[in-house]
């Protein structure tokens, strides 16, 4: 048996208004909640019981992911679910639900990042901290730019020497990809009951301690998806099988199809787009790279490119997006053009032809 906790009690400032009403691990990502990407990934590694660390809108993971147990990718996992009464940070998240924990003071505990897709060997990641031994082993990635990361040098023997969290002056592009294993008594050795950083004390201070920590290093598809882009790239990547998941509801391709959709006979859906349940695109409209969330309208001509239209969204005949966030329930009229990273908010009304960036008036 192995167990794993999951952090998923960040507010996910940086995807707002996607956050507004769902916490980051439980927006529809290629079809299904992020989190069953995850929760496939590590049942699939041998995991079988998970403990989620919640803060952030606990109810909404609750409702989701049903009463105790769910099957992923064809896995069963048992899962627990805690919620912090004030948020205490990544390590204090992790010792707040140590009392669930079944295993005994030296065996492996996994940790995950509730927004991480990552395609690496978890199984081997597992292994590799048994056989050496260590207090902690964490998976490492490069990254081009490191500084909105964990920064983690190692030494030739792969022994981590340091950690810097979102240095300005990186030392190494290898950064912690968010996925560590953890021997149980590193857990119950985490301060209780008060908001606790494992990238900037917990890691630290095991390095300066001499604790066995380890990188691991595998450099296979990984993305962290805290920002719009990274969203949307997540999912798309995901839809056309460059990131793969058991559990993904349907068959790789330009395009997934929720049930209760309805797509225009000559509507153009490529580039990995995902059309949510009782969602509606309309005649001659395009939507590229792109989610539509669950009940979302696209308009009849429209262009809609690496954008995300929240839940019951709609987006007027004509319109034109592209790197655009239209938040839950936001109404945009028709002949908009929206791009470089504008964010609409939860239940705004934009006017008709408000928003151009053509010089034309196309309606006079
Ligand atoms: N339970 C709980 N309580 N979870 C939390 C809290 C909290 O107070 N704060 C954050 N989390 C969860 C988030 O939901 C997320 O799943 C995870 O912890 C990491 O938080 P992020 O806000 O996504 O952090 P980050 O992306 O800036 O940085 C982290 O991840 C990087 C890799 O993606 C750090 O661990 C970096 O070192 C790492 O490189
Ligand atoms: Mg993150």
């Amino acid at each position: 048996m192995v167990e794993a906790v999951l952090l998923v009690g960040g507010k996910g400032t940086r995807l707002r208004p996607l956050t507004v009403n769902t916490p980051k691990p439980m927006l529809p990502t290629a079809g299904v909640p992020f989190l069953h990407h995850v929760l496939a990934k590590a049942a699939a590694a041998g995991v079988d019981h998970v403990v989620l660390a919640t803060s952030y809108r606990p109810e909404v993971f609750r409702n989701g992911l049903g009463d105790g147990s769910l099957t992923v990718g064809g896995h069963r996992l048992r899962i627990d679910l805690v919620t912090e009464d004030e948020p205490l940070g990544t390590a204090g998240g992790i010792r707040n639900v140590a009392s669930l924990l079944e295993g005994g003071p030296d065996e492996p505990v996994v940790i995950l990042n509730g927004d991480v897709l990552s395609g690496h060997d978890l199984a081997a990641q597992i292994a590799a901290h048994v056989s050496a031994g260590a207090d902690a082993t964490l998976h490492l990635t490069e990254v081009e730019d490191p500084r909105a990361f964990g920064c983690v040098p190692t030494d030739s023997d792969g022994r981590v020497t340091a950690f810097l969290e979102k240095t300005p002056d990186p030392v190494t592009n290898r950064i912690n990809a968010g996925c560590y294993v953890f021997r149980r008594s590193v857990v119950d050795a985490i301060p209780a009951g008060r908001p606790v950083s494992v990238e900037r004390e917990t890691f630290p201070g095991l390095v300066a301690a001499g604790a066995l920590v380890i990188g691991h290093v595998d450099p296979a598809y990984w993305l962290d998806l805290g920002t719009p882009a990274a969203y949307v790239q997540g999912s798309r990547d995901l839809v056309r099988g460059l990131a793969a998941s058991p559990a993904l509801p349907g068959p790789v391709g330009e395009s997934l199809v929720l049930p209760g959709a309805q797509v225009a006979a000559d509507a153009v859906l490529r580039g990995g787009t995902t059309v949510g349940s009782g969602a509606r695109v309309g005649a001659g409209a395009t939507v590229e790279g792109s989610v539509l969330l669950d009940g979302a309208e696209v308009g009849a001509g429209a262009v809609v490119r690496a954008s995300v239209v929240g839940v019951r969204a709609r987006v007027g005949a004509g319109c034109h997006l592209d790197g655009v966030v239209v938040g839950d329930g936001a109404d945009l009229g028709a002949g908009n053009e929206l791009a470089a990273g504008a964010r609409v908010w939860c239940d705004v009304t934009i006017p008709a032809y408000a928003i151009r960036f053509s010089p034309d008036q196309p309606s006079s």
